[in-house]
């Protein structure tokens, strides 16, 4: 037993670390998708009568933040691969190393303006709260990014049997709620999903 545990080990010297990279990025995935319907239904109010606004905000803030720890944890793992390890200039600055990946540029990107979204949060109350909103919403475009990212990342790992039914499960109400949060009130209230106030 110790011999077969020993022999797998050298074939797979990587293992460990690779485990640890992929169930970081599924933990991430998961974070990332919440962070967004969670945002979106804070708001838009749709979810104010479970729960106060401020509590909303707080579970969106610790959602955003799980998602950048399990993603930032899943890129660094790279670096420490005996085999194949992706450099510190890699996995950081897109578009510099020639040869890199066209799916790995796309989860550097993704992740990058998630960090960016997130460390810029806090400073509305010192801009105007349209430039805010408007770096906000590239919260849409990073998690699109991301997502695309993920899909291609287990199909090169050969995981998306594995990876594929939680994905699109968290994916839907993802879209729907993106598609949502754009559309015209007027729509909105057409198929019955706002109350005209009169
Ligand atoms: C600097 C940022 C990132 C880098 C350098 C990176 C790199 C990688 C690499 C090298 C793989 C292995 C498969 C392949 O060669 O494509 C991978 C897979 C994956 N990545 Fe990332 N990634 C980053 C960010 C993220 C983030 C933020 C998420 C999640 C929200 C994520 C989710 C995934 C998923 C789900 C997989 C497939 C894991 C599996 O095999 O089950 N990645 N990524």
């Amino acid at each position: 037993m110790t011999a077969m545990l020993l022999a797998q080990a050298q074939a797979q010297p990587d293992a460990g670390l690779r485990h640890v990279a992929q169930y970081s990025a599924r933990l991430s995935y998961v974070c990332m998708c919440l962070t967004l319907c969670w945002g979106v239904l804070t708001a838009t109010g749709w979810v104010r009568n479970i729960t106060g606004r401020k509590a909303l905000r707080g579970s969106h803030l610790a959602l955003a933040t799980l998602t950048l720890a399990f993603g930032g944890v899943h890129a660094l793992c790279f670096l420490f691969l005996s085999t194949g390890a992706l450099s510190l200039a890699y996995i950081t600055i897109p578009l510099f190393v020639p040869g890199a990946l066209a799916r790995h540029e796309l989860g550097i990107v993704g992740f990058e303006l998630m960090l960016a979204i997130a460390l810029t949060a806090s400073l509305y109350r010192f801009t105007s709260y349209r430039r805010w909103l408007w770096l906000h919403r590239l919260a849409y475009l990073a998690v699109g990014l991301t997502a695309v990212h993920s899909l291609l990342g287990a199909i090169a790992n050969g995981h998306l049997a594995v990876d594929w039914l939680i994905g699109i499960t968290l994916l839907v109400p993802t879209v729907t709620l993106s598609v949502l949060r754009f559309l015209p009130v007027r729509t909105l209230e057409r198929i019955g999903l706002l109350e005209e106030q009169v």
